[in-house]
């Protein structure tokens, strides 16, 4: 007896011990019986759900408590994931539906619900559940900023880039600009300056023979002859400068060539140019000629300007269509890709561009440069 007794009081203790437990919990704990219904809810379970907890005993918790979705729509006992603890015998932990209170509202729970076995056999289920509005709260204005934020850089993007547009056809509608006034000012200063000076020059000629018995004056006409003459050549760079004559009159090919002989005149560069009668026989019509050309010219200024070379070499190959042109030195190269973003490079990819090119750099230090252009075959 006394055994007993004991065995008694130890077990009275051990339930005390248990309910503590319970009652203390923070969360929501309830059991419930293999026909759902309630065989025990803590204090913090029932003040959750408007309830005190004897109202609950004995009723059926998905009927009281968890029959419908957050917009009312009746959630159907047979997909109730609480009860399935005991129908499949194993756990379900749930953060995305909502239990009802008794007043008709509802809040955002996180529950799982484990069944209770008895040895082997499941007689019920052991769930425990909180309120979770605040954390959904906070993940739906995180949803909604971010989605904001998605929005609004999707929008800058296409701001950006409808700018990068604009900015792209006015480069290129501007270099059209540039060079028509450069043709223009090339026009007007050959047919004024070009017709004076000729006149002039004839008019000294004439002078000249008039003034034969005077050498010393004779001597002085001579000097202005010569500054005539400097000024003509003069004149007639700068309009080459302006609008290359030969480009309108040969072709580029031929003002390519031109280039080469020029550059090797002057500073002794070693020049090769390599155009294949294959290449010989296209036209590019007037926009990307004179792109090209001015693509090589400031592939050239910078070989002479910065490479320090001793050869350089030109070659247009025409293939399926398009044009393969290179320019390549013996320099001493630079370091690619460029650090900083420099007009003469920067010009030369936006003509490239603008006449359905592009154009590809190729260096490194003490390597000499390769420059690529390849211009796509019109679309047809
Ligand atoms: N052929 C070359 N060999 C070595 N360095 C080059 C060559 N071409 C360009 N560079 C380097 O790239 C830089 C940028 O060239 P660019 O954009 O034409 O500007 P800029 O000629 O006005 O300096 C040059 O300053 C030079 O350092
Ligand atoms: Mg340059």
């Amino acid at each position: 007896m006394f055994a007993d007794l004991k065995h008694l009081s130890h077990h009275a203790a051990w339930r005390r011990q248990l309910e503590m437990l319970l009652e203390s919990a923070g969360e929501g704990i309830y059991g419930i019986d293999l026909r759902g219904r309630c065989i025990f809810i803590n204090g913090a379970g029932a003040r959750m759900l408007g309830y005190a907890a004897d109202e609950i005993m004995g009723r059926n918790m998905h009927y009281l408590i968890h029959h419908s979705h957050a917009n009312r729509e009746l959630m159907p006992v047979h997909d109730c994931r609480i009860f399935r603890a005991f129908r499949d015998g194993r756990g379900e932990r749930v953060d995305d539906e909502v239990l009802w209170r008794r007043d008709g509202s509802c809040f955002d729970a996180e529950y799982a619900s484990y069944p209770i076995r008895n040895e082997q056999e499941v007689v019920g289920a052991v769930v425990t559940f909180s309120d979770i509005t605040a954390r959904k709260r906070i993940e739906r204005e995180l949803h909604n900023t971010q989605a904001q934020l998605e929005a609004r850089v999707a929008e800058r993007t296409a701001a950006l880039s409808a700018a990068h547009d604009s900015l792209r056809s006015l480069s290129a509608h501007l270099s059209t600009l540039r060079e028509q006034e450069r043709a223009h000012i090339a026009r007007n200063i050959h047919d004024d300056l070009g017709a004076s000076f000729t006149a002039l020059q004839l008019d000294l000629n004439w002078l000249r023979r008039q003034l034969a018995a005077q050498p010393a004056l004779q001597t002085h006409l001579d000097r202005m002859l010569d500054l005539t003459q400097t000024a003509m050549d003069a004149t007639r760079r700068i309009l080459n400068d302006l609008r290359p004559v030969v480009l309108d009159h040969l072709g580029l090919w031929a003002a390519l060539e031109t280039l080469l002989q020029d550059l090797q005149a002057r500073t002794g560069l070693q020049c090769r140019y390599l155009c294949p009668p294959d290449t010989e026989r296209q036209r590019l019509g007037p926009q990307a000629e004179i792109a090209v050309y001015r693509i090589v010219q400031e592939l050239l200024t910078n070989v002479q300007r910065h490479a320090r070379a001793r050869s350089v070499s030109v070659s247009a190959i025409w293939r399926d269509g398009g044009l393969l042109l290179a320019v390549e030195d013996d320099g001493v190269g630079m370091p690619l890709p460029e650090t900083r973003q420099t007009f003469g490079i920067l010009g030369m990819r936006e003509r490239a561009r603008a006449i359905g090119g592009d154009l590809t750099l190729d260096s490194a230090p003490g390597a000499g440069m390769r420059a690529r252009l390849r211009l796509n075959p019109p679309a047809a």
